[in-house]
């Protein structure tokens, strides 16, 4: 398995959950693992019922793990700060006024939560990841963050263009300055140049890390909605090159036994096949294989649970599976 795991899907699938699950299941394979929670509304603290900051922490009692969350509210205003100390160095006091009123508005703009996440996790990728041999991420690359994995290239060519525009532009400079004037912007330590070119090689490791050491598993539940939904997402892979890696079920109606009958066990079995529908359906439509299929708890999955549901997510760790199932055989 690729040392950058993701697990996509919209909203309450279960993303958190399965990224937890994974990560449990890695460590106690004993590949050294750090789960990372990008989605503020349930993550990481809510499943270890340990709360969670944005360094690394180890999860108690459980070896080889660690944790941290990433708020994107809190990166996008770090953003900002960065981008206005950055600016306010390299143009007039007069333009300072002006340029926050512009960065205020774009923080608004619904890209902007994406930006600072992918930022993010491409940050965490860069420079957390290090002490690890896996990296899983509860973030859910669909649609517009997707379409920030194309930024690579196209912010690549957009910057490398600005380079040239900006190296003549000092090169009219020095050119200008004439006599014991000192030419009043050089080339070497050229703030603006840094900048991009350094925003072009974080771009430049995020498509290559998305590549080549990047899986993706796409979590759904089993009704049409979210069939239908993981399908555009799948698309959505697609048309940015990257693939899916596998389709992980969660939240299966449990099935009654045979000789249970009444109102609760008559709507459990038509609820079961009606899954089994939208399953068959999402193994014959999409190409990524249906890797793990996984039943709906009576409760939340966190604490003891975990161990639980890991055992029945049958995803590859690459360490050894000695633990497949927790310490308690509490099953629901
Ligand atoms: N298999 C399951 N059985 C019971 N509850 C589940 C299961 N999977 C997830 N949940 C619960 O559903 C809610 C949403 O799950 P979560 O992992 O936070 O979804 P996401 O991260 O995709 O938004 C949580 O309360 C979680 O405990
Ligand atoms: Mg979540």
């Amino acid at each position: 398995m690729e040392e950058f795991v993701f697990f996509g899907g919209k909203g309450g699938v279960g993303k958190t959950t399965v990224s937890c699950a994974y990560a449990y299941r890695c460590a106690t394979a004993g590949v050294r693992t750090l789960v990372v929670s990008t989605d503020p509304a349930h993550s990481v603290s809510d499943v270890f019922d340990q709360q969670f900051g944005d360094a690394p922490a180890s999860v108690d009692g459980v070896e080889g793990l660690d944790a941290m969350e990433i708020d994107p509210e809190d990166e996008m205003q770090r953003h900002l700060e960065e981008i206005r100390e950055g600016l306010s160095e390299q143009v007039s006091a007069a333009m300072v006024s002006e340029i926050n009123r512009q960065l205020e508005m774009s923080h608004g703009t619904p890209g902007a939560y994406e930006a600072a996440l992918f930022d993010a996790f491409v940050g965490v990728m860069r420079d957390e990841a290090e002490p690890y041999d896996r990296v899983v991420f509860d973030t859910a690359p669909t649609g517009s963050t997707l379409r920030l994995l194309g930024l690579p290239e196209f912010l690549g060519d957009w910057i490398d263009r600005l380079l040239y525009k900006r190296k003549q532009s000092i090169d009219l400079f020095e050119k200008a300055a004439i006599g014991d004037m000192e030419p009043r912007r050089l080339m070497e330590g050229d703030p603006v140049l840094e900048r991009l070119q350094r925003r072009k090689e974080f771009f430049e490791f995020a498509g290559d890390a998305m590549r080549t050491d990047a899986a993706f598993f796409l979590v759904l539940n089993p009704d049409q909605l979210s069939v239908n939904e993981t399908g555009r997402a799948i698309e959505a892979f697609t048309e940015r090159d990257l693939r899916v890696r596998g389709l992980v079920a969660n939240k299966l109606t449990p099935e009654p036994d045979d000789d249970e009958e009444g109102r609760g066990a008559r709507y459990l079995r038509e609820k079961v096949a009606t899954e089994r529908d939208r399953l068959d359906q999402v193994r014959e439509e999409f190409e990524p294989p249906l890797v793990a299929e996984i039943e709906s708890r009576t409760r939340e999955v966190r604490g003891d649970l975990l161990a639980n549901v890991a055992a029945e997510l049958d995803v590859e760790t690459g360490g050894e599976e000695r633990a497949r199932t927790g310490p308690t055989g509490d099953s629901n």
